[in-house]
C-alpha cells in the first residue's frame, strides 16, 4: 500500500521536474544574424564536437573561411565519465541550434556541460558578464553564517584550481557539509581562470544568498556547491531550481515560468511532506539528510550513488559477479544487511528520462517466485544501476555445463527447475497486467536461490534497450546465439513465440546437459536441435537422456520433457505452443494430445548449412551469421 503511494508519488515528483524543471539547458543568444555560410559551418562544426567529447573534457576548434569561419568550444565538468560527456554534447549541440536559430553567437549549458561558438575567435579571451546564477528550492536557516563558509570554500578552490581549471572540496557546516566544484574552460590562463571564478562568486549574493545549493554559469567558468557531494554522483532531494534572476536575455516568458514554479514547488512540497509521513508512520523512521547524501525512505525505489559504492566496495573487482547482458553485475551489501546484486548500465538516454524511470517502475511491478525482484535503483549521468536481490546458488548455466556440478542436479529437481520457468515465462507473457517479451531467455539468465528455485533475471531490459515497438520487426536484436528463433535472428521479428522457441532450447539443454550452441554430434545433426529431432523421429529418444541423471529419471517423464522441448523450437513460429499449453502440458499428459508429432525444428540458426540438400534459407543464413555475431558482444 505505501510501496504504492511512493512509487505515484515517484512518477508525480519526476514528471513535474520534467515539466517544470525543464532547464537546463539555459542558453544565451545573440540577435545578430550571420549568413548562410556560416551556419553550415556551424552545423559541420557542432556535428563534429560530439565525436571529441569520447575521448576529452573540453575542445575548441574552428570550422570554415575567413568571414564565414565559426569558432567553437565545449566543457564537460569533470567528474562525468567520457559517454556522459559525449551524450551530453550532443544534446547540448542539438538544443543550441533549436534554442539559438539565427545567432552569431550563443552559448548553452546543460546539467553537467557547456557549448558555445562564436564568428570571431574568443579562445583564451576571458569575458565574464552575463553570468546566470540558479539557487536551490530550500534556504538555510543561518544564511548569513552559510554564505561565509560558502564563499570560503569557493576561494579556497578558485586558488586550487589554477592548476588544473578543476577543483572539489568540502566543508562542514552544522551537522551538514558543503560540497563545492569549480571549474574554467581550458583554453583560458590560470588568471582569467580566477578572475572568472571570482566574478562569478560576486554573483551568489544577488541569485542565491541563503538557498542550501547553487550554480554559476558563466561563459569560461562554472561553480556549483550543495549539501551532497553531487561530484560523486549522489543526487539531491530536488533538482536544481528555478528561482532564479535570468540573464537579461532570457525570454520573456519569465512570470509564467515563476507561476508554474510556485504551483510546482507547492506540489512538491505536499509529496515530500506525505513521503515523510508515510515512511514516519510505517517505520517511525525519520527521513534523513544525515551527512547532506539523500536517504530515500526504506520503501523508495532509488537508492543513492553513494550508497551502492560503499555497498559494493566502490565496485571492486572481488565484489564483481559476473558480465551480464548489459553490463557487470556486483554483490553488494546494503547498510540494512541486505545482500544484493547490482547491474552497472550505461544508457544512451539521458539523465533518467521519465520514459525510463517509468519503465523501471513497472518492471518494480512484476512480482512472481519465479521472477528475480528488482529491488531498486539509482540513475548516475549517462549509468544506471539496478539492485536486484541477491541469489545464492548463481546462475543455472554454471550448474548445468559443469559435469561435477550437474551430477548433484537429479531428475525431480530438473523438472522443478524446467516447470518454475515455464510459470514465470507465463506470467511475463500473459498473467501480469504488461505483456512482456524477454528477448534473451537463457541458461545464464536462470539464476537459482538457496533452494534451488529458478528465478528469470533481465526481464524487461530488452524493452528498455531496444525501445518499444512491441511484436513488430525491430533493428536492434538482443538476444544470445543458440537461443534465438530463426524469424528473429533472420528478420528481426519477435514475438512471444520467440520466447518459447528459447525455453524450448532451455528444456533440451536441462534435460541432456549439453549447450546448444557448440554442439556438434555429426553431418546430418550439427546442432543439439538436430540430434534430438532425429533421435525423436527414429524412435530412440531415451538415447538424448544425459547419463548422469542415471535411474532417477522415468522414461515416460522424459520423453514428455523432450516432446515438449521440440514442439517449442518447431521452426515455424505459429504451431509452437503458448506459454499457457506448455504449463499444461508440463502438469498433465493428456494435455499433450493436442499438439501433433513435433514438426523440424531449425538445423542452425545462423550457421552455413547446406547438408540438408537445397535450402533456400542458406544463403540467408550465411548473412544472418555476420549480422548476429557482430551484434552480440557479450557471451
Ligand atoms: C558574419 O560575420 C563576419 C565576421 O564578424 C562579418 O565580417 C560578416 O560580414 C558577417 N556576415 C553577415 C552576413 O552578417
Ligand atoms: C576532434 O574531432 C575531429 C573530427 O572528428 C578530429 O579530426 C580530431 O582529431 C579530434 N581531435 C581530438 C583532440 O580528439
Ligand atoms: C584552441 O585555442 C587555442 C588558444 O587557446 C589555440 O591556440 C588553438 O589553435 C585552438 N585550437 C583549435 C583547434 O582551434
Ligand atoms: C573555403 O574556400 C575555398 C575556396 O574559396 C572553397 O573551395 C571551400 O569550399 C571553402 N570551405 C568552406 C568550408 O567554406
Ligand atoms: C562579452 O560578451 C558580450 C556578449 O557577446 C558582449 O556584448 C560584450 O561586449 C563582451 N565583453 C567583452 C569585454 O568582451
Ligand atoms: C528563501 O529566501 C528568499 C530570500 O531570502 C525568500 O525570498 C524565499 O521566499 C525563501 N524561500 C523559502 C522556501 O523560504
Ligand atoms: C581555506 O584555506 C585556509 C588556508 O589554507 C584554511 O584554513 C581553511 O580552513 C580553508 N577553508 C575551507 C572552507 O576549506
Ligand atoms: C535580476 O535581474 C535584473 C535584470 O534583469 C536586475 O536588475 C536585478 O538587479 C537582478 N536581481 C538580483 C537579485 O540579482
Amino acid at each position: 500500500m505505501v510501496r504504492k503511494y511512493v512509487e505515484l508519488l515517484v512518477i508525480l515528483v519526476w514528471l513535474v521536474s520534467q515539466v517544470c524543471f525543464a532547464d537546463p539547458p539555459y542558453e544565451i543568444c545573440s540577435s545578430h544574424e550571420n549568413g548562410t555560410a556560416f551556419h553550415n559551418n556551424l552545423n559541420n562544426l557542432l556535428q563534429s564536437l560530439p565525436s571529441n567529447a569520447s575521448s576529452s573534457k573540453f575542445y575548441n576548434t574552428s570550422y570554415g573561411n575567413a568571414t564565414e569561419r565559426v569558432y567553437g568550444l565545449y566543457m564537460c565538468l569533470n567528474f562525468i565519465s567520457n559517454k556522459a560527456c559525449q551524450n551530453c554534447i550532443a544534446t547540448a549541440a542539438e538544443d543550441i541550434l533549436k534554442l539559438c536559430p539565427q545567432s552569431h553567437e550563443a552559448v548553452l549549458w546543460e546539467e553537467s556541460c557547456q557549448i558555445r561558438y562564436s564568428n570571431t575567435i574568443f579562445f583564451s579571451k576571458l569575458n565574464a558578464t552575463g553570468n546566470i546564477g540558479k539557487d536551490n528550492l530550500q534556504n538555510v536557516s543561518e544564511p548569513h553564517k552559510f554564505q561565509s563558509s560558502v564563499n570560503q570554500i569557493l576561494s579556497n578552490l578558485t586558488a586550487t584550481a589554477s592548476a588544473n581549471m578543476y577543483a572539489t572540496g568540502e566543508a562542514p557546516f552544522g551537522d551538514e557539509t558543503i560540497y563545492a566544484l569549480v571549474q574554467c574552460t581550458r583554453d583560458l590562463s590560470a588568471t582569467d581562470c580566477s578572475k572568472c571564478l571570482k566574478s562569478a562568486i560576486e554573483e551568489i549574493p544577488g541569485c542565491c544568498y541563503g538557498s542550501i545549493g547553487a550554480r554559476v554559469l558563466s561563459r569560461s567558468c562554472y561553480l556549483r556547491y550543495e549539501f551532497y557531494p553531487f561530484y560523486l554522483g549522489a543526487t539531491g532531494p530536488l533538482s536544481p531550481s528555478p528561482r532564479t534572476n535570468q540573464s537579461k536575455n532570457a525570454d520573456s516568458s519569465t512570470s509564467s515560468k515563476v507561476w508554474i514554479i510556485s504551483g510546482t514547488a507547492v506540489v512538491l512540497g505536499l509529496a515530500i511532506i506525505l513521503i515523510y509521513c508515510m515512511c514516519f508512520i510505517r517505520n517511525k523512521k525519520t527521513y534523513m539528510r544525515g551527512q547532506g547524501v539523500f536517504h530515500p525512505p526504506e520503501d523508495s525505489p532509488y537508492i543513492d550513488f553513494g550508497s551502492l559504492c560503499v555497498a559494493t566496495n566502490n565496485f571492486s573487482d572481488s565484489n564483481k559477479l559476473g558480465q551480464g547482458g548489459f553490463g557487470p553485475v556486483y554483490k553488494g551489501i546494503l547498510s540494512n544487511g541486505q545482500e544484493v546484486a547490482i547491474k552497472r548500465l550505461s544508457t544512451n538516454s539521458e539523465q533518467g528520462s521519465e520514459e525510463f524511470i517509468n519503465e523501471i517502475l513497472l518492471i518494480m511491478k512484476l512480482q512472481h517466485k519465479n521472477l528475480v525482484k528488482l529491488l531498486g535503483f539509482c540513475v548516475d549521468g549517462g549509468e544506471m544501476l539496478l539492485v536486484y536481490e541477491y541469489m545464492p546458488s548463481g546462475s543455472l548455466d554454471v550448474l548445468l555445463f559443469d559435469p561435477k556440478k550437474r551430477a548433484k542436479l537429479g531428475w525431480k529437481k530438473r523438472l522443478d527447475i524446467i516447470d518454475g520457468l515455464a510459470r514465470g515465462i507465463l506470467y511475463l507473457h500473459e498473467d501480469s497486467r504488461l505483456k512482456i517479451i524477454h528477448r534473451d531467455l537463457k541458461a545464464s539468465n536462470v539464476l537459482l536461490d538457496s533452494n534451488m528455485n529458478p528465478k528469470i533475471s533481465d526481464f524487461g531490459m530488452a524493452k528498455i534497450f531496444a525501445g518499444n515497438e512491441g511484436e513488430a520487426n525491430t533493428g536492434t536484436i538482443v538476444g544470445t546465439y543458440g537461443y534465438m528463433a530463426p524469424e528473429y535472428a533472420m528478420e528481426g521479428l519477435y514475438s512471444i513465440k520467440s520466447d518459447v522457441f528459447a525455453f524450448g532450447v532451455l528444456v533440451l539443454e536441462i534435460i541432456t546437459g549439453k549447450r546448444n550452441a557448440g554442439f556438434f554430434h555429426s553431418k546430418s545433426s550439427p546442432s543439439l536441435l538436430a540430434y534430438a529431432w532425429h533421435l525423436w523421429n527414429d524412435g530412440k529418444g531415451v538415447e538424448l537422456k544425459d547419463p548422469l541423471l542415471g535411474d532417477s529419471c522415468q522414461e515416460d517423464e522424459f520423453l514428455r520433457c523432450m516432446n515438449i522441448g521440440l514442439l517449442c523450437v518447431q521452426e515455424d513460429a505459429y504451431v509452437r505452443p503458448s506459454m499457457s499449453s506448455v504449463v499444461l502440458m508440463l502438469k498433465n499428459e493428456s494435455a499433450m494430445a493436442g499438439h501433433g508429432q513435433p514438426e523440424r525444428p531449425p538445423f542452425s540458426v545462423g550457421k552455413f548449412n547446406d547438408i540438408d540438400g537445397p535450402n533456400p534459407h542458406s544463403k540467408q543464413c550465411s548473412i544472418s551469421f555476420l549480422t548476429v555475431s557482430e551484434i552480440l558482444p557479450r557471451d
